[in-house]
């Protein structure tokens, strides 16, 4: 096993199987029910699997609170984003703390049960302006929030079914999994590397400058819910194979997917990304420019101010800090202010709305700022697009 400790000590496995799970599912036949969307059903899975360890169900009240607070839970063990579970006023007056509820997806599945320890309503403003700094609802992890229900239900929940993946099952690895493979490539230290885009020369940069310090990087792409403009995880998926076939030493690399819902949450949502790696065996884990943020709702730097505030003992991950990086034409390589004396004429940069647009007239951008396998493999993903 990989000798990092799971966040807060243990890690969590509230997937219930042979006996225990035929007893479950035929009580849940006659117990109250909780409809779950997708994103509420990934939450809840990744809950059963340990990679939201020590959380072992959805927040109740008390740890909801202290979250939205402190960024810790009610023990105090750091945790920044509320993971909890919204239902409608009609439907939480039909349930009551003690009582078991089965969690129902939209399919019809049985994902699992809760056991209610606590139903509470929540001030959605003050969980907005404390978890996104901001309570403008064009900030998309605002506007998510704004549109559930102001009324959550928390207690620990058993998984009984897991969501099947349609796509890139082969990438699909739970923490307890991660951690036997890394340990049985003989990894030591393993930095986790977080994205919800395609990865171009800027991340694969700072991926490799920490790979130089470490034994192994573990691609760790974002697959859940995103918003609408960010490119799809299915094609984002075929260009991590394509880049890493290209351009990573096959025996340094492991790719395998996070099957979350981006929050966009900036510097609290940094914090939650390194726990949860730490959750998937990383040792380390890399944290460049804005990262999870979106539009101007965050400074450059914000989450690794914020991280640096807590210690090393409290986060036990290692966090590596990266400045924002570019390609200088000057220079002749990829670099940041810390190794370019160059001005930013000479840097090349391309925002995404600029390479969205050259990608989707079927123009390569120039290979300083993408790969072209990637470029190709993007162009292509977006020609199957509607244009948005
Ligand atoms: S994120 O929302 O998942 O953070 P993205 O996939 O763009 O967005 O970023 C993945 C990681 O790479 C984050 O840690 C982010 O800070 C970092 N990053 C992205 N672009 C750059 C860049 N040009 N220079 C330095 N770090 C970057």
């Amino acid at each position: 096993m990989s000798s990092i400790k799971p966040h807060g000590g243990v890690l969590v496995n509230r997937v219930a199987s042979g006996a225990e799970r035929d007893a479950l599912l035929a009580e849940a036949a006659a117990l109250p029910v909780i409809i779950l969307n997708t994103w509420a059903v990934s939450d809840l899975d990744l809950i059963g699997v340990g990679a939201f360890s020590p959380l072992t169900g959805f927040l109740n009240e008390a740890d909801y609170r202290s979250v939205v607070e402190r960024m810790r839970l009610a023990d105090g063990t750091v945790w920044s984003i509320p993971i909890t579970l919204a239902v409608e006023e009609a439907k939480a007056s039909e349930l009551s703390a003690g009582q078991r509820a089965a969690l129902v997806g939209e399919d019809g599945i049985v994902y699992g049960t809760i056991d209610i320890e606590s139903i509470y309503s929540v001030d959605q403003k003050h969980e907005a302006v404390n978890v996104f700094k901001t309570d403008d609802i064009a900030h998309p992890g605002v506007a998510k929030l704004y549109g559930r229900p102001n009324t959550y239900v928390g207690g620990p929940i058993t998984v009984l079914n897991r969501p099947v993946p349609e796509k890139f099952n082969e990438f699909y690895f739970d923490p307890a999994e991660t951690r036997r493979i890394f340990a049985e490539k003989g990894w030591r230290t393993i930095v986790g590397f977080q994205t919800r885009n395609p990865v171009h020369r800027a991340h694969e940069y700072i991926q490799k400058c920490a790979m130089e310090i470490v034994d192994a990087l573990f691609l760790n792409p974002l697959v859940g819910e995103t918003k609408s403009d960010d490119v799809p995880a299915n094609v984002r998926m075929k260009s991590y194979i394509a880049l890493l076939e290209n351009y990573y030493p096959a025996d340094r690399t492991f790719l395998g997917v996070f099957p979350a819902a981006m929050r966009y949450a900036g510097p609290r949502e940094a914090i939650f990304h390194a726990m949860v790696r730490k959750n998937y065996g990383c040792t380390h884990f890399i944290v460049g420019r804005d990262h999870a943020g979106v539009g101007d709702y965050y400074g450059t730097y914000e989450a690794q101010e914020l991280l640096r505030t807590f210690t090393p003992e409290e986060l036990g991950i290692t966090p590596l800090y990266f400045e924002h990086s570019f390609f200088c034409t000057k220079c002749g390589n990829m670099a940041s202010s810390k190794t370019c004396p160059h001005g930013k004429e000479d840097h090349l940069t391309l925002s995404g709305t600029k390479v969205r647009a050259l990608l989707r007239d079927g123009v390569c951008p120039p290979p300083e700022f993408s790969r072209p396998e990637v470029a190709k493999i993007l162009i292509e993903g977006m020609a199957e697009q509607p244009v948005n």
